[in-house]
């Protein structure tokens, strides 16, 4: 795996206009190519402001001293169209994010507005919906399916523009779990297959906790950085945000002050289970 950093956020300032408080507040990280970050935080506390900043639909308060970087190329008014095909946005709300008479249509869409020749979208297009599952549904009217589907169309309407990075901003918030799982599952196989490096706005921390990085993020500040189990660990941290602590976490803090110690190399729940094993047969 390429070690670079495909996205650099450099002292990014942010308010909105009739605000007082900026909602991103000189805020720098980074995100290496080909990984998977999680960005965690309460609601308002900036997710999404960041990612619109990363794509130059809102413009740093601090234009001067700040600075965006995606895959090399410095976000200016010059290469933010290039920097947008670059990067693909999945929203919440699936219903937003229709233009498309039908789901080929509709996922021809970008290709269209981006000028692709009939033929070449003519091969694109099926493939992509192939992509999420969704080739006997490819005449159907988006608005007949279910929230699951519309999100899957929604990925094969990005894949078929062929970014480098994908955000998920919550899009799986409002889907069962098993229409959830589903979309993860055809990120992650996205991921594989075209080497992309992934960031999933969520409030799933089961998802997050399986993130090669996690990014949390309190009143538009970046307060923690690190690997998932770095902050899952910190359950103290993640209850004073209001922020959810998973399972295993809970029940490692649990068995902690029953004067069990854990070792630290075991970091999910199939070692804990191992280890607890163990510890019974050894008595
Ligand atoms: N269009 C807007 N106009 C004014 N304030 C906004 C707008 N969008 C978001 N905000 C404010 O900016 C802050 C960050 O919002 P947002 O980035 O949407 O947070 P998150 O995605 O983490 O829920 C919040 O305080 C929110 O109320
Ligand atoms: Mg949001």
């Amino acid at each position: 795996m390429a070690t670079d950093s495909i996205i650099k956020i450099k002292n990014v300032t942010f308010t909105y206009q009739d605000t007082k408080q900026p909602a991103i507040d000189h805020i720098s990280f980074e995100i290496k190519r080909g990984t998977w970050t999680s960005i965690i935080g309460h609601n308002g506390s900036g997710k999404s402001t960041i990612i619109r900043l990363i794509n130059g639909l809102l413009v740093p308060d601090n234009s001067d001293e700040a600075s965006i970087e995606v895959d090399g190329e410095k976000l200016t008014d010059d290469s933010v169209w290039d920097i947008r095909n670059k990067v693909g946005i999945v929203f919440q709300n699936p219903d937003n994010q229709f233009v498309g008479a039908t789901v080929a249509d509709d996922v021809a869409f970008g290709l269209e507005n981006r000028g692709v020749p009939r033929e070449k979208m003519l091969k694109i297009v099926p493939k992509a919906i192939n992509a999420v599952g969704m080739t006997d549904y490819t005449n159907s009217e988006p608005a007949s399916l279910s929230g699951g589907q519309k999100q899957r169309v929604a990925i094969a309407g990005i894949i078929a523009i062929k970014p480098k990075i994908i955000i998920l901003d919550e899009a799986t918030s409002m889907l069962d779990p098993e229409g959830r799982n589903k979309i993860l599952q055809i990120v992650r196989q996205m991921k594989q297959e075209y080497d992309l490096t992934v960031i999933s706005i969520t409030h799933d921390i089961d998802e997050a906790s399986l993130a090669d990085q996690v990014i949390v993020m309190n009143d538009g500040k970046l307060v923690e950085q690190g690997t998932s189990s770095e902050i899952f660990s910190q359950t103290k941290l993640l209850k004073k945000l209001g922020l959810d602590v998973p399972f295993f976490e809970q029940i490692k803090d649990e068995l902690l002050e029953q004067g069990i110690n854990i070792p630290s190399t075991v970091n999910s729940e199939k070692e804990l289970i191992n280890f607890l094993c163990q510890l019974n047969s050894s008595k």
